[in-house]
Parts: C-alpha cells; structure tokens; sequence
C-alpha cells in the first residue's frame, strides 16, 4: 500500500512553481487547501534549472518548495526531472540526442528526447536521482518518487545500434540462431557479422512507422527500445532506494501505449501509476479497460492515476470541455477500477508555451470563482471524507482477458492478411460486451497465473509463446472455459509460423484446423448462422474482417458462415478438453452476437452481473476484509434506475441507506458499503 504515510486517496498533480514568480505561491497555498489537494508532483521538468552546468546543482528552489508545501500540509511527489535534458547537454554531448525514424539526427528540443543508449544521459541521470535522493531522504514532504516523465519513442542512433548487437548476442548467443529466428534466407539477408545488422528504420526495413520487410528484427527493436528504457528507468530506481529503500517509486505509464511493453515495466516499479486522457467521446469502457490493465499490471494491486486534466486537454484536435459532473464521474471510475490516487496536470495552468490551453484546478483567471475549480474542491472535499475506508480494497474478477504488447507488435507489424486488424479493438469487442453486462474483468499477461479464473479470453492470440499453449491447456483441462479468435496460434515468438496447419500450437485444446484466412473489404460481412442454440445465442449474426476457414478436428460446431464460397464451413466452434472447454470464434462478430456469446457462457459458470443497471451505467465492486463497495456510475446525462440486485447498504458518498433500487441523476456516483 503505498498510502501509509497519508493513509486516504491522495488529490492533488502536477505543480509547477519554478514556472512561477514567488508571489503566485501564497496564493497557490491558500488555494490547495480550498481545494483539498494534499499531493503535488513537482520537479518533473526541471533538469536544465536544477543543473545549470555539468558539476553545478542549483537545488535551493526545491529545497524551499518541499518545506513550502510541507508547511502546508502538501505532500510531495518527487519527480527526478530526466524526462527532458539540458540544452547544455545536449550541445556538449550530442551522444545524448536521438536518431528519429526517418534516421535525422534531432537537435536540441521537446522533451522524452534523450537516447536510452547513451552513456552521458545515463550518467547524469543518474548522478540526479542520487543527489535528489540525498537530499530529500529525510524530508517529511517525500511520499513518493516518479522517476522521468511517460517514458516514450524510439532512438535508432548508432549507439542504440550497439545496444542492439549486444541485446541480440545476448538473446540468440550465435549468428547461426538469429539468421533461424528471423529467416534472413528470405530477401538475401544472412548475416556473417554482428556490425552487419543495423536498427530497422525508414533507411532499412521499416516505412509508415509500423510496415516492416521483416518482422523478426523489428519485433525484437521493439522488445530491445523497451529494455534499453527500461534500463535507464532502473539506474534511477537503484540510485533512489540506496537512499531512501522504503519509500516507493514509480514512473506514469500510459494506458495502451503501443511501443512499450508494460508487464515488464511493471515488475520493477512499486506501484503502477498512469495518464489518463480520454476525449469527451471515448467510450467509457474503454477507459475502464485501461484502467483493469493497469491494474492488471501488478496483479490486481492498487494503481495511481497520476494525471488526468480537470477539464480540457491542449493536444487533441477538439478540446472539449469536460462537461459538469465528468470530472468527478470519471475520477471515480479510476477509484471504481482500483485506483487510490485521483491526480491532474495541473494545479496551475501555464502561462506560456504549448500547454497554456490545458485544462487545470486554477485557471489563468487565477481565482477559485470558477466552474473547474468548484468541481475539484468539491472532489477534494468528497475524498476527505472517504479517507481511508477503500484503501487496499480489491476488484475480484472471474473473467479474464489475455492483452499482450509483443503479440500486438507481431500482429500490427504483420504484413496481411489486413491492415484494418487492431488488436486492441478486437480485445476492446471482447471487454465492451462484458462491461456492458456488468461483469467484472479482468486484463491479464500472458504471465499472469490463471487458476483464479473460470473464463479466459485471448483475442487474436497471433502469437504464442513457449509454453503458453501448454498453460492453456491445463487451464482447460481443470475445468476452466477458453476463448480465442481467428488468426490465433499462427506464429512462435520469433514471428516464424508454427508449421502444420494453424492455429499451431492451440490446434489440439481447440480441436479445429484452419485451412485459409480469407480478409474481408471495409463494409463486406458474411454471417454467423447458428446450427444449434447455446443459450441466449440464436439465429443469425454479422462478421467480417477476417474469416478463418476451418475444419472441425473434434470440436462441435455451433454455427456456420452464412454466405461466399465458404458457407456451410465453421464460424463458431467449441472442444471439450479435459474439463473444461476451447471456444474458438473464427470471424469478427457484431455486438448482438458478442452480448449473447458472452452472457451465455458467464451463464453457464454461473457469474451474474453485480446489479441490474440500463445502458451507460456502469458498476465495480472494491471488497476489503469482508465488506464490498459496490460503485454505480451513471454516465448518462439523464436520471437512471438500477436494481440492486438485493444488495443494501450505505452510500458513502450522501450517508443515505438504500436498497431495493437506486435513481442516479446525470453523471452521478454511488459507492453503496454492504
Ligand atoms: C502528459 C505529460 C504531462 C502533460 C500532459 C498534458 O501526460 O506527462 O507533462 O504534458 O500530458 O496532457
Ligand atoms: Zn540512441
């Protein structure tokens, strides 16, 4: 729990006073305790002031800031400020400027701009956690330490082409094994020497970003620029705990953020901590999606929204406001999901540069008479008063859902069957069904244990790795259900097809052979025509984007294609193994079929929805040493009415007792105790 030291939901952000003259901070003082903030990241972008030359610290500012804030009842998140370098830096040592995807050599500029390779940025950023670290060890203010800032983009320097040759040797030990692994036979590319093999960029093997001759190197780039990160990451992480081993550290994450693989990250950060950013019309499940995946991240722990904006972003095409009552809805839907931090950028909105029209608690106006700012100090008000009754409380999920980034690479650097295949829509089809239904989910590794759980959905399991076939199987074996699509089981980890017919390594647990994949253009479907009821699915639905073509190996058919040269072949299949059955579901389905697919197997292992609730309520449950806090969300703007399914409690939010049924007004919250 990282809580202890200030045992409520932290509320609080980004605070940035080095911006400022110092007649802003009496004010900004007076106006956190009007709005109940307790918790202020600072120092996230402050290198260049912090270290005006190489052996030169400047820290007098951030001295003054931590007993500042300290003195008012503020704790501190301290940021160690390596998310953007020094321009002095970056002119003395140019090592430490990245190489883009184009292969332009960048100059000084932006920020997240350093090469995770270089030696100097390691150093130095080093030498800074260690000196924030000493510094600050003592300080009663220090609650947490965030390193950098959302750890981001790619470098194809030659010195991150040394890392690479070093992270291979490491990886293959011989050239022999790496020519196998990536097929360099194909197109001439056998390598004789390690120096021959260089980053996959637009000069090589990559165009569009994301298209690649060769999907064995550009995975493991992808796999070898999340290390490296990672790697500068953990030099600052083990500086840190020297100095201060038990106060915890993190870095914000960003949701599904494609280039970085985050079950990895997470197994060395204390706790999980993430940005987020929805646009006014980003479906709330898939928020909520992002939300179970960070928590998902630590297996199930608590995580921190480290940063949402109290009303716009600056960076979208369309800022929209976020409407009366979304602030605080969608805070709650973080605490709904697992979070124990509510968190902004920023407390106080810039007065200049790119992110002067971001959304903040104090507003250029520079008063608290101001919508935004009600809002927060009424949350603020709201989480005082919740203190620390849902801490360490946890979401219990019989469902699972399978999210993998070295699968979605594979998938996404695939060149076919279709560029319209992405993974996290077809995983987000799953997710929005169960929501929808009221049916607690969780997003899981492919590392994560599964004995827990009665479902586990894998959709578009492309790739599988070692082992995982085998654990999939005992999980099916024991009784557990298992659901996964077309175009699964079809490559190793090297993205070299599994030979025999696919889906590979699954074909036995699923008991079908699939023959060909056929993509569907933009706007064509074919059908799902059920041969047989299960449960509430019946008669006939709409596919597309891919149709496997596959043949029953011993798995029962439940429906057929309805239409093109394959109807009458498998469209949906189901293979008793074990105790336990493989569901395979060979095309993209439309939503009627996804909500009676999966309210039918929920059925069948008797998990039931938590409440009754219409459309656009959505409803988690936080349990903790035996109570539960069931969350209603109505994100509909008008009054809506939930059965409570015989539930009764008390509402923490208003003190009132309720049972029997529930109205929630526009953009309300309940969090019922029972
Ligand atoms: C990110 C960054 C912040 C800020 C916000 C603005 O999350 O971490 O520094 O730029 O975006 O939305
Ligand atoms: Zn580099």
């Amino acid at each position: 729990m990282i809580n202890r030291k200030l045992p409520k939901i932290w509320y609080g952000g980004d605070y940035n006073p080095e911006q400022w003259e110092a007649d802003t901070w009496a004010e900004d003082d007076r106006l956190f305790k009007l709005a109940g903030i307790d918790v202020a990241t600072i120092n996230v972008f402050s290198w260049a002031l912090n270290q005006p030359s190489e052996d030169e610290y400047n820290l007098e500012w951030l001295d003054k800031t931590m007993d500042r804030l300290h003195a008012n009842g503020i704790g501190v998140c301290l940021a160690t400020g390596t998310g953007a370098h020094p321009a002095w830096m970056a002119k003395k040592y140019p090592e430490v400027l990245r190489v883009d995807f184009q292969g332009r050599k960048r100059k000084f500029g932006g920020r997240h701009n350093s090469c995770p390779s270089s030696p100097v940025y390691r150093h130095y950023s080093r030498l800074m956690a260690g000196e924030l670290a000493r510094r600050y060890k003592d300080h009663p203010a220090l609650l947490i330490w965030h390193v950098s800032n959302e750890y981001s983009g790619y470098c194809y320097c030659d010195l991150c082409a040394e890392g690479f040759r070093r992270w291979l040797r490491k990886r293959y030990g011989t050239l022999e094994k790496l020519n196998k692994a990536w097929n360099t036979r194909f197109w001439g590319h056998t390598f004789y020497d390690w120096d021959e093999i260089v980053p996959p960029n637009a000069l090589s093997e990559e165009w569009d970003g994301n298209r690649t001759n060769f999907q064995g190197i550009s995975l493991d780039y992808r796999r070898f620029q999340s290390d490296a990160l990672l790697e500068c990451y953990r030099i600052e992480y083990e500086e840190i705990k020297k100095h201060t081993p038990d106060v915890p550290v993190t870095t914000n994450l960003m949701g599904f953020y494609p280039e970085l693989n985050y079950f990895e990250w997470a197994k060395h950060m204390d706790v999980v901590s993430w940005d987020n950013y929805p646009a006014l019309d980003t479906p709330p499940s898939l928020t909520a999606m992002t939300h179970d995946l960070m928590r998902g991240l630590k297996q199930g722990q608590p995580f921190m929204l480290m940063e949402q904006t109290p009303s716009q972003q600056n960076w979208q095409p369309y800022n929209s406001l976020k409407r009366p009552g979304v602030m605080r809805l969608w805070s709650y839907q973080a605490v709904a999901r697992g979070a124990e931090t509510v968190m902004f950028f920023q407390l106080r909105r810039s007065v200049g540069a790119c992110e002067k029209f971001h959304g903040a608690v104090i507003e250029h106006v520079g008063h608290e008479h101001t919508r935004v700012f009600r809002e927060c100090a009424e949350l603020g008000r709201e989480l005082q008063l919740l203190s620390d009754k849902l801490l360490d409380s946890r979401v219990q999920a019989k469902v699972a859902i399978v999210y993998d980034w070295e699968n979605r690479w594979a998938i996404e650097l695939s060149s076919g069957p279709t560029v319209a295949l992405k993974y996290v829509d077809e995983t987000h089809k799953y997710y929005d069904a169960l929501y929808k239904l009221g049916i607690p989910v969780d997003m899981i590794g492919v590392e994560t244990d599964l004995s827990g759980y009665d479902i586990v959905i894998a959709p578009v399991l492309y790739m599988v790795k070692t082992g995982y076939a085998a654990k999939l199987e005992a999980f099916v074996k024991a009784g557990g259900t298992f659901v996964t699509t077309f175009f699964s089981g079809i490559v190793n980890e090297n993205d070299l097809v599994t030979l025999g017919g696919y889906p590979g390594e699954l074909r036995k647990l699923l008991g079908i052979w699939a023959e060909e994949i056929d993509a569907l253009f933009p706007g064509v479907t074919n059908q799902i025509v059920m041969k047989k009821e299960y449960g509430a699915l019946n008669g006939m639905y709409e596919c597309g984007l891919l149709c496997d073509l596959i043949h029953s190996e011993g798995a029962e058919v439940l429906a057929e294609y309805g239409s093109d040269f394959y109807k009458g072949m498998p469209v949906l299949t189901v293979n008793r193994f074990g105790q336990g059955q493989a569901w395979y579901v060979a095309s993209s389905p439309d939503g009627r079929f996804m909500t009676d697919f999966l309210s039918s197997l929920c059925a069948d292992k008797g998990i039931k929805p938590l409440v009754n609730a219409p459309a656009g309520v959505e409803s988690t449950l936080r349990v903790k040493d035996g109570r539960s806090f069931l969350f209603l969300l109505n994100h509909n703007a008008e009054e809506s009415e939930v059965d409570l399914a015989g539930r009764q409690g008390t509402d923490l939010l208003s003190g009132q007792r309720v049972q029997g049924s529930v109205r929630l007004p526009g953009r309300s919250v309940m969090i019922i105790e029972h």
